[in-house]
């Protein structure tokens, strides 16, 4: 799958009352699978975003998932501005855009949802550019370094994190 925006929402109309979970993918994220497999891995975008959404489904309550893929920070944030109120949690891999996307990271303070920052590489012990994250300050927490897993490991910890805030309400 290598579209330069992907967008897909569950289209389970009885689900619709269902809450949801975001998951946001940064620039070349469509590549998965078939870029710098050594360093991303083998798995691919669509693979990645069906295990999330098992995982989201299989949440108590069950959560659908919004999956917004772009090579183009304002496409990000206008994904952010119309799914990230109503999302129970955002999953985030901002790609480049973690090293210097400040509209993305300013959405993403806008609308102050429990946020995971997910990268498939330990970007800690690769180019120095790569240590700093503008969007790690406005998140809950960052997964590095796991590969694909880091991105279902983020949204079991927002499905718990959620079913947490219910009973506490
Ligand atoms: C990445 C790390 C970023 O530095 C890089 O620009 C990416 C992928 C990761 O998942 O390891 O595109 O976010």
């Amino acid at each position: 799958m290598t579209d330069t925006h992907r967008h897909t929402e569950d289209d389970d109309p009885a689900g619709l009352d269902h809450p949801y979970l975001l998951l946001l993918n940064g620039p070349n994220l469509n590549l998965l699978g078939q870029r710098e497999p050594g360093v991303y891995g083998q798995t691919t975008l669509a693979q990645i975003v069906a295990a999330v959404r098992g995982t989201a489904s299989g949440g108590d309550p069950p959560h659908r998932l919004i999956d917004v893929q772009s090579n183009h920070e304002g496409d990000l944030v206008d994904a952010v501005h119309r799914h990230g109120p109503g999302a129970a949690g955002i999953v985030i891999n901002p790609g480049a855009l973690t090293h210097y996307g400040l509209s993305l990271r300013d959405a993403l303070a806008a609308v102050a949802r429990p946020t995971v920052e997910v990268h498939l590489s330990n970007v800690h012990a690769r180019e120095s550019f790569r240590h700093l994250s503008v969007i790690a300050p406005v998140t809950t927490g960052q997964i590095v370094g796991l590969g694909a897993i880091g991105y279902t490991l983020a949204a079991t910890f927002l499905l718990n994190l959620a079913a947490t805030m219910e009973v506490d309400v």
